[in-house]
């Protein structure tokens, strides 16, 4: 049996990632693979319940500190119950965001600081991190403008995050492309502001990879004695 393969989507809120990977989906399963497919906050039914807290206006303030420690346990709660096991089974594992996220929202977003992440992640990620993430960048005022057009269409105000504003999401861009750079094998960049279906030619470039080294692995599993 194939190992398991973990690729995560990431960008600011309105720059078009969850129909990027919906499509990415269609074409992973195209090619013969079991796949899971899951989002954060969330995920779980307890993860969903994190996810109401965190997003909901009503929530009101919200340390930073307590923000970043319950997307962890979201985070925690996900890799126990689905994540992991599914890996462990072979499948291709797609999340609409993970880690990443925290080390932009919160790591600068927020401005608590890579480290301090990194401090959780260790702990409660360790060793299961994505193999490919890929970050949908797009200028901020943009991406806050179809955020902003998405709630009138479905006649939903902002989340709390979404509604921090603009010099917000432009210190999490900052963080996006400062990450982006840290580690250019794993994770990649591509500009949102083109077609969808230009730009959801790059992501395939960017995953064919990864699926052909999975279907490489089971034809040498295969051949052995
Ligand atoms: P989304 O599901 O519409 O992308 O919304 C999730 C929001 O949560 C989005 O504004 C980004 C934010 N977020 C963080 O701030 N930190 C995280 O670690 C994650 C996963 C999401």
């Amino acid at each position: 049996m194939n190992s398991g393969l973990f690729i995560t989507f990431e960008g600011l809120d309105g720059a078009g990632k969850s129909t990027q990977l919906a499509r990415a989906v269609r074409y992973i399963r195209q090619r013969g693979h079991r796949v899971l497919v899951t989002r954060e906050p969330g995920g779980t039914r307890t993860g969903e319940r994190i996810r109401d807290i965190l997003l909901a206006s009503k929530t009101g303030m919200l340390a930073p500190l307590a923000e970043l420690a319950l997307m962890y346990a979201a985070r925690a709660q996900l890799l126990e119950e689905r994540i992991r096991p599914a890996l462990a089974r072979g499948k291709v594992v797609v999340s609409d965001r993970f880690n990443t996220a925290s080390f932009a929202y919160q790591g600068y977003g927020r401005e608590l600081g890579t480290a301090t992440v990194r401090a959780f992640d260790r702990v409660i990620c360790g060793t299961t991190q994505p193999s490919l993430t890929i970050i949908l960048d797009l200028d901020p005022g943009r991406a806050l403008g179809r955020a902003l057009g998405r709630g009138t269409q479905r006649r939903k105000r902002l989340d709390r995050i979404e509604a921090l504003g603009l010099a917000f999401h432009q210190r999490v861009r900052a963080g996006y492309l400062a990450i982006a750079r840290s580690a250019p094998e794993r994770i990649k960049l591509v500009r949102a502001d083109q077609s969808i279906e230009e730009l959801q030619r790059q992501i395939r470039e960017l995953i064919e990879p990864y699926l052909a080294e999975r279907k490489q692995d089971s034809i040498l599993k295969t051949r052995l004695p």
